[in-house]
């Protein structure tokens, strides 16, 4: 079967967990939709699922508010448990995309555990592919100041690089778009050095367990999804 990238795919494999690592702009969100409309797998966002807590003033919102106003990571503990939940979810049995998880060593330590626990080796014994995408540090600041994303569909624009048909305005439904709070250049800064000190380590910690692929996440957004696509049929069969 021809994939959306135009690359050979095999849908009816089974695909289990599918982690996105990458630095703050360097395309996750937008890979983990397209993987999703192809696979049939859903995407977890940890980024949007605690936007959505902060939006409807939950207590984990705000409790998460306060870190992601600064662009620090949210403590481990809150993503985590939160997470175990999203995955608990019937939706889940086919596989997933860890869109934004995990973050830190404690966090990837802490998945591992999880995805042996009975319940979820069960449903979904195949162990996890982790794509990383490469991208330097001024395209990753260009991407940031310039994104764009509409709060009804969730579609993601760019002012520089996708922009939408008429300005300001989602293609899909016709919502105003919105800058995202912590895409100002004070907090891109402190978001891209907590990605420095507390997620790069995880490139090693998952290389060193053999799963790491390596995709080039600084070309034509189709060209990347061929590459995650292809990492993808790779990593399963390890
Ligand atoms: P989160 O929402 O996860 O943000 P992030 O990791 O900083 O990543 P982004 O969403 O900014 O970027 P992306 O890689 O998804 O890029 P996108 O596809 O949008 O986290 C936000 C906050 O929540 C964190 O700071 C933290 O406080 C908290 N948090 C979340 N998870 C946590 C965790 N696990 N632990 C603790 N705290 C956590 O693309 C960016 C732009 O580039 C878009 O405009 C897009 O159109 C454009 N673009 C994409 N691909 C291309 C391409 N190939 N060419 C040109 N432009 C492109």
């Amino acid at each position: 079967m021809e994939g959306r990238a135009g690359t050979a795919v095999d849908v009816k494999s089974k695909v289990g967990p599918v982690i996105l690592l990458g630095a703050p702009g360097a395309g996750k969100g937008t890979q983990a939709k397209l993987i999703m409309q192809h696979y049939g797998i859903p995407q977890i966002s940890t980024g949007d699922i605690l936007r959505d807590n902060v939006a409807r003033g939950t207590g984990l919102g705000r409790k998460a508010n306060a870190f992601m106003d600064k662009g620090e990571l949210v403590p481990d503990q809150l993503v985590c448990d939160m997470v175990a939940d999203r995955l608990r979810q019937a939706d889940c049995a086919q596989g997933f995309i860890l869109d934004g998880f995990p973050r830190t060593v404690a966090q990837a330590e802490w998945l591992d555990g999880l995805l042996k626990d009975q319940f979820f080796e069960k449903r979904c014994s195949a162990p996890p592919v982790v794509v990383n995408f490469r991208v330097g540090y001024n395209e990753l600041l260009r991407r940031l100041t310039g994104r764009r994303t509409c709060p009804t569909c969730g579609r993601i624009y760019n002012i520089y690089s996708q922009p939408p048909r008429v300005a300001d305005t989602c293609d899909v439904d016709g919502s105003k778009l919105a800058t995202r709070k912590d895409d100002s250049e004070e907090v891109i800064a402190e978001r891209l050095k907590a990605y420095e000190r507390q997620t790069l380590p995880l490139i090693d910690y998952y290389r060193r367990q053999g799963r790491l692929r390596e995709v080039e996440g600084e070309q034509a957004p189709e060209k990347v999804t061929a590459e995650a696509f292809r990492a993808i049929q790779d990593g399963n069969r390890l």
